[in-house]
């Protein structure tokens, strides 16, 4: 099994399936990994503070890959090709690491390469930058999907929430969808449980293998409180490429991008917690607006790049 099963590049790095199995069913829907460098959280309940640490953890899952360290580093010292990447890069050889400062190296090897998977600008960048420049030329947004922008920065509040380059704050929220789990009935508490994790986590960012000595980037860590409200709230997801990630939510309940405009439409306000979301309401869009809005967020689409064609990277080792 490797990251790309779930994590596959031409699905926008998710897998287009509502919950994956890894070794077991998992119970949360499979991310996408476009955009995923320099987050705060990773995880759908934050479980994570940096990208390699949140690497590690489906190597030793016992849902997902369920391997060990000894098994892992003693499968790849039978690999010449991998060795012979790990001292290029690295400068260092396998045989000369403890299992532990080997794993913590592999987790910062996958997030160096899962930075590198970016998206192209989308019409939507482009109709910005027409704005910007005053440019007078033909919109690169249909009328419709301006429209629909005009929602999701106005009546709708999107923007609340899904902000910044990457349509997200960084944070959690709960946008009432159900926090059972599908498979047995058992309760998903999203952030609050994701808080408990990152605490007892070795590998968190207030641990030894930070390699920021001024342990700046541990702040927020540091600061963490597990609230009341923290239950049952997810993280708030990108919407960059969304068009391409179906099906939606936490727990992949949402099949399609109009059914999530339908949730938010008829938004269950009695659901929602009982400190939770002011901001959200139900809004009642007529099927123009809906339109409008499927239209806005298709807009947010461009080519997903990575650097997976850089193999030639270690020619060398190809030819030893
Ligand atoms: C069996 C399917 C599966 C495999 C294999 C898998 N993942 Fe994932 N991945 C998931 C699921 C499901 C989530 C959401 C997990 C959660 O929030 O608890 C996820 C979440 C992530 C995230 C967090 C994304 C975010 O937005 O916070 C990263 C990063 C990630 N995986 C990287 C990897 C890497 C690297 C590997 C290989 C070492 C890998 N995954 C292997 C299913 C998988
Ligand atoms: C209060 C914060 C908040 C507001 C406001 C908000 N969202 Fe969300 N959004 C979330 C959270 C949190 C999730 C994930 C919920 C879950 O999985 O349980 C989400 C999920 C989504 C998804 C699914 C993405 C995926 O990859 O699964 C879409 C699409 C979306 N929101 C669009 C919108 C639109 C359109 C609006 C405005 C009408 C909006 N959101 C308003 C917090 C918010």
């Amino acid at each position: 099994m490797s990251c790309a099963d779930c994590h596959q590049p031409n699905q926008a790095f998710q897998d287009g399936i509502a919950l994956n199995k890894g070794l077991n069913v998992l119970h949360r829907n499979t991310s996408s990994l476009i955009n995923i460098g320099h987050r705060p959280w990773y995880g759908w309940g934050g479980e994570h503070d940096s990208l390699w640490s949140q690497s590690i953890r489906p190597m030793l899952a016992a849902t997902e890959m369920h391997t060990d360290i000894s098994t892992l580093k003693a499968t790849l010292e039978q690999d010449a090709y991998f060795q012979c990447a790990f001292r290029q890069t690295t400068q260092q050889t396998l045989q000369d690491l403890s299992e532990e400062a080997f794993l913590i190296t592999l987790g910062k090897l996958l997030a160096s390469y899962q930075e590198t998977i970016r998206t192209g600008k989308s019409p939507f960048d482009r109709y910005r930058d027409q704005l910007l420049k005053q440019d007078a030329s033909t919109p690169a947004l249909s009328i419709s999907a301006q429209k629909g922008l005009k929602l999701f920065v106005g009546e709708g509040r999107c923007v609340f929430c899904h902000s910044g380059p990457n349509f997200t704050n960084g944070e959690f929220g709960d946008i009432g969808v159900p926090f059972f789990t599908n498979n047995d009935q058992s309760v998903d508490k999203g952030r609050y449980q994701g808080i408990q994790s990152l605490r007892k986590d070795p590998y968190n960012l207030l641990g030894k293998y930070n390699d920021d000595p001024s342990k700046n980037n541990a702040l927020r860590t540091q600061h963490l409180q597990t609230l009341h409200r923290n239950w049952g709230e997810f993280k708030v997801p990108s919407l960059r490429n969304v068009a391409q990630t179906a099906p939606y939510m936490h727990n992949g309940s949402i099949e399609t991008l109009a059914d999530v405009i339908d949730f938010y439409s008829e938004l269950n306000e009695e659901r929602l917690h009982a400190d939770g979301e002011k901001i959200l309401r139900p809004l009642h869009w007529s099927q123009e607006e809906k339109t409008n809005m499927a239209d806005f967020l298709t807009s947010l689409s461009g080519k997903v790049k990575s650097a997976t064609e850089n193999k030639i990277l270690f020619r060398q080792c190809f030819l030893d």
